[in-house]
């Protein structure tokens, strides 16, 4: 056989090999595989419930992706020019604290949890889309080394993240929205999905 015709060969054995594998799988393709249709189901059910959250103005205010805190239902960036300052807390002058006490003050509309701050810049979420949500959430290098069981509990029992669901009122006196799905489902959202492998969906 002559040399050429022998790359020719090579070269159409190697791409049917690749056609006859398709895409390389995936670890959560693996998962997927192995897991039986209703889990399947479960699964994808919470991973929605929990993204519902996720992607909420009550979450994403303070999970910005350009160091601005977001304020109110429309998401304006938040009054008196106030930005990431050191350690996430806001600049020396206009500490977060200084306004924002442990509780919601319905008199001024400022709302308030314990340690009131911006989510570190690795954690933004702001103008992602809920698959590059799931990854950032779940990468140890962006996600402050959290594990599995560690985000479960920070989503089930973190002050700031309950807050969400008693925010108070803003300025105007208006109820700020509550994100879509209740506390307790949203709870259960999450447990549900770590527990069956917390497989991210990948339509
Ligand atoms: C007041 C601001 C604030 C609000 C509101 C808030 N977060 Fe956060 N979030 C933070 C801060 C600050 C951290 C970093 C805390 C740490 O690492 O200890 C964080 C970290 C996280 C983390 C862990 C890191 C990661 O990226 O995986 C998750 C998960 C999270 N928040 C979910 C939520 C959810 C869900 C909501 C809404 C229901 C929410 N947060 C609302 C400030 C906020
Ligand atoms: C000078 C006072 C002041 C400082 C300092 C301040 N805030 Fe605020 N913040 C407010 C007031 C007032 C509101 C309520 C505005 C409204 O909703 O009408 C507010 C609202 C917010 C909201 C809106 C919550 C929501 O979902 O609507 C977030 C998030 C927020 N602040 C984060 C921060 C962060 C993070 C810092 C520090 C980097 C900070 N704030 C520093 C006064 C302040």
């Amino acid at each position: 056989m002559k040399l050429k015709t022998i790359y020719t060969l090579l070269a159409i054995s190697t791409v049917g090999l690749m056609l006859a594998l398709g895409k390389s799988p995936n670890v959560s393709s693996y998962v997927v595989l192995n897991m039986p249709e209703s889990k399947m189901i479960e699964s994808e059910e919470a991973y929605g419930q929990m993204m519902d959250v996720l992607t909420h103005q009550r979450c994403m205010n303070c999970h910005p992706n350009d160091n601005i805190p977001k304020q109110g239902d429309d998401r304006h960036a938040h009054y008196f020019g106030l930005a990431r300052g050191k350690d996430d807390t806001g600049f020396e002058a206009t500490n977060c604290t200084t306004c924002h006490q442990s509780e919601n003050n319905d008199y001024s509309g400022v709302p308030g949890a314990p340690h009131w701050s911006l989510a570190p810049a690795s954690m933004g979420w702001e103008g992602l889309t809920r698959t590059e949500i799931a990854e950032r959430l779940l990468d140890k290098s962006t996600n402050g080394n959290r594990s599995h069981e560690e985000l479960v509990e920070h989503m089930t029992e973190d002050e700031l993240v309950l807050w969400a669901w008693t925010p108070g009122v803003d300025a105007n006196g208006e109820p700020r929205e509550l994100p879509p799905v209740s506390k307790d489902k949203f709870k259960k959202a999450v447990k549900s999905w770590f527990e069956n492998g917390a497989v991210v969906p990948t339509k």
